[in-house]
């Protein structure tokens, strides 16, 4: 019996088997695929529509192809940010038995901005800061899980808003490694690979003119290292003192828990005379304010966006006087009469311009600007629909790229 086609998925999606997979990916049928915006790479790789939602399929090597699905379904379980696995195409061959590559497929992430798209148009320092930062923040929670990126760079990053910042998912995974905990070594490997990479990346842009503004690229580039070290100890760095000043440790996990970090252990130790103490972090997880809004209010959302909200609650409930009640209350009652009715508040066909989370937080934003103007506080029945006919109505669809080409898609304003 000739080769046959082999699926290999945890939850494989019978309408995969409808797809032309004889046919090599560069010559798919325009019908199949979908027109959104897509960084460089090495391989070809194609965004195809499939029972109502977008997949990602990239042409690779067997053996890549299945290293590369096992290791983003081990960040998955990691809770690292990064493109979701879908599974891998094998055995392929064209209607006269030519072998073809296999394929990786991952679902498509919504609202993902490749960088050109947002560096190309518009984009001022700041921006440039917010996506190095950005970046920084997922290189050290992937040093912290053990993973070894090993071509990190801005076009194996997909990048999201996140209240106002970023939020940056690892989207190429081919040379990475799994390890039980990174050395020095290994990290700083990575760090210069992904110092390299960014100016080379920003001097391709320059080159071909897709800048616009002036930009310093060896001090962006220079710039990850700087964040990435910054983070890193201070997520990391052991401090010491006096027996007496106990109450640094628990600021020590405030401090952490502000920065967006779970403590899961911390050594502390004294000297022989007992009278100095030491402590260091051990284990640290990023998501501190990300996890507790999933467990009050079952909400998933970026890291920033649950801090903002976490603090609209507390406002919430000091207006409502109920600073006595269980926060599982007040976040439930919060829900629906804040959070929701904001949401539903927003005409369906402008649903597709941001997340909800993100319209919620420009929302705040906006009710803020009209309670500085008018000097004193404005309720959200007022600041909904001024939001909506002045901010959201004028802001191009970020789902719905469909169709768009990049040069349009990089007309997206930064905020
Ligand atoms: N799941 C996905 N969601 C959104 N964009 C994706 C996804 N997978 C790939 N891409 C886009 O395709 C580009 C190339 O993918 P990548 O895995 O880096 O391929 P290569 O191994 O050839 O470099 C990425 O920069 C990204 O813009
Ligand atoms: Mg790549």
């Amino acid at each position: 019996m000739p080769q046959s086609l082999q699926i290999t998925a945890a939850a494989p999606d019978p309408a995969l088997l409808d797809l032309p997979w004889h046919i090599p990916l560069e010559d798919w049928p325009e019908d199949n695929l979908a027109a959104l915006p897509r960084g460089l790479s090495r391989h070809v790789v194609r965004f195809v529509r499939l029972s109502g939602r977008v997949i990602a399929v990239k042409e690779i090597g067997e053996s890549v192809a299945f290293h590369e699905y096992q290791l983003l379904r081990d960040l998955n379980r990691l809770d690292v940010p990064s493109v979701v696995p879908v599974g891998v195409i094998t055995g392929r061959t064209t209607l006269d038995g030519e072998p073809l590559d296999s394929v990786l497929i991952t679902k498509h992430l919504k609202f993902s901005l490749p960088y050109r798209a947002l560096f190309s148009r518009y984009v001022n320092p700041e921006t440039a800061t917010r996506l190095i930062d950005a970046l920084a923040v997922l290189l050290v929670r992937l040093h912290l899980t053990g993973f070894y990126w090993g071509d990190v760079s801005l076009s194996n990053t997909l990048f999201r808003r996140d209240a106002g910042e970023f939020a940056a998912y690892l989207v190429d995974a081919e040379t990475g490694d799994l390890h039980d905990r990174l050395t020095d070594g290994q990290r700083e490997y990575d760090l210069e690979i992904a110092r390299v990479n960014i100016i080379g990346e920003l001097m391709d842009l320059e080159a071909g003119e897709l800048l616009i503004e002036e930009m310093d690229t060896i001090a962006v580039g220079e710039m990850i290292v700087l964040r990435y070290r910054e983070l890193w100890t201070e997520l990391t760095r052991s401090e010491e003192f006096d027996t007496g000043e106990r109450w640094r440790v628990g600021a020590r996990i405030r401090r952490l828990n502000d920065l967006g970090y779970d403590v899961g252990e911390l050594i502390m130790t004294t000297d022989l005379g007992g009278t100095t103490v030491r402590i260091q972090p051990k284990v640290v997880a990023a998501g501190h304010h990300h996890r507790r809004l999933m467990r009050l209010t079952g909400l998933d959302v970026q890291e920033n966006q649950a801090r903002r909200m976490l603090n609209d609650m507390d406002t919430y409930r000091v207006a409502m006087d109920r600073q006595g009640d269980d926060e599982e209350f007040v976040a439930h009652d919060w829900l629906s009469e804040v959070f929701e009715a904001t949401v539903r508040a927003i005409p369906r066909e402008l649903r597709g311009k941001l997340e909800p989370a993100e319209i919620f937080h420009q929302v705040l934003e906006h009710r803020w600007y009209l309670a500085e103007a008018a000097g004193h506080d404005v309720p959200f029945a007022q600041a909904v629909p001024s939001y909506i006919d002045n901010v959201l109505r004028h802001r191009p669809d970020e789902e719905a790229v469909l169709g768009l080409d990049t040069a349009t898609l990089a007309a997206i304003e930064p905020d």
